[in-house]
């Protein structure tokens, strides 16, 4: 019975529309990373951070998952094993494709926090600088996103998961950002099997046994497949 850790990133929602970062037309060849995703560009300019997270909601409302959402869901519930889904993706497809207990390290479009008493509360569609928190209602809220060189969440619970699989699977990531990028050497040093699923060979491609390329709405559910009847 093998237990599993996957971790997604913004591949495995690139065909719900939703986009990835450092393809060719991605995010952050639109916005300036440090404008929009650090801790110093929210408070030079909250407004600005905000609008891009309200815009990146709507389009998140507006999307749907895709096979590969359903196929993670279908592992899920139906693997013998344990199937843990850690995700850099702050969009909540993986939910609504049917999974459960998704571990968002990087934190969801769904969540507003105040920067003040550290409240967190469900987001409203559109968040401005002005709205107040509804604890200490001062207007200190900001989207529950973790910034570049902020701390991701739930880290002991995904090392927790990654010491205990028999199988690392990394899907639609380009392998770039840390500490999510690391994830397969310790893996690899815990001498875990471990594979890639992406549309093409990411940056940490090497440090992977076996590599499937392919659209993860393709890919995924094939290998989902393979795991469930074998
Ligand atoms: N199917 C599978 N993989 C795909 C598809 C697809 N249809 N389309 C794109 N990909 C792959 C790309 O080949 C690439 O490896 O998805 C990856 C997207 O890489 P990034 O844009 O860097 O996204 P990600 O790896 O999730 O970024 C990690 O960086 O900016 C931060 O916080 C942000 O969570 C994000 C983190
Ligand atoms: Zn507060």
């Amino acid at each position: 019975m093998t237990d599993i850790l996957i971790l997604t990133g913004a591949g495995i929602s690139a065909e719900s529309g939703l986009g990835t970062f450092r393809d060719k037309d991605g995010l952050w060849t639109r916005y300036d990373l440090n404008e929009v995703a650090t801790p110093e560009g929210f408070s030079r300019n909250p407004a600005l951070v905000h609008d891009f997270y309200n815009a990146r909601r709507a389009n998140c409302l507006a999307a749907a998952p895709n096979p590969a959402h359903d196929a993670l869901a279908r592992l899920q519930s139906r693997h013998a094993g344990r199937v843990t889904l850690v995700t850099q993706n702050v969009d909540d497809l993986h939910e609504r494709g049917g999974a459960r207990d998704v571990l968002h390290m990087h934190g969801a479009l769904s969540g507003a926090l105040c920067h003040d008493c550290g409240a967190r509360w469900p987001a409203p569609a559109v968040m401005d600088p002005l709205s107040p928190c509804p604890d200490c209602h001062r207007p200190t809220t900001r989207p529950d996103i973790v910034w570049f060189g902020e701390m991701p969440y739930h880290m002991e619970a995904i090392q927790d998961a990654l010491l205990r699989a028999d199988l690392f699977v990394a899907i639609g990531t380009s392998g770039n950002v840390y500490p999510a990028a690391g994830f397969v050497s310790e893996a690899r040093a815990a001498g875990i099997a471990t594979l890639e699923l992406n549309l093409e060979p990411s940056d940490t491609v090497g440090q992977f046994d076996t590599v499937r390329t392919g659209p993860a709405s393709q890919i995924v559910p094939d290998w989902v497949e393979e795991v469930l009847t074998s």
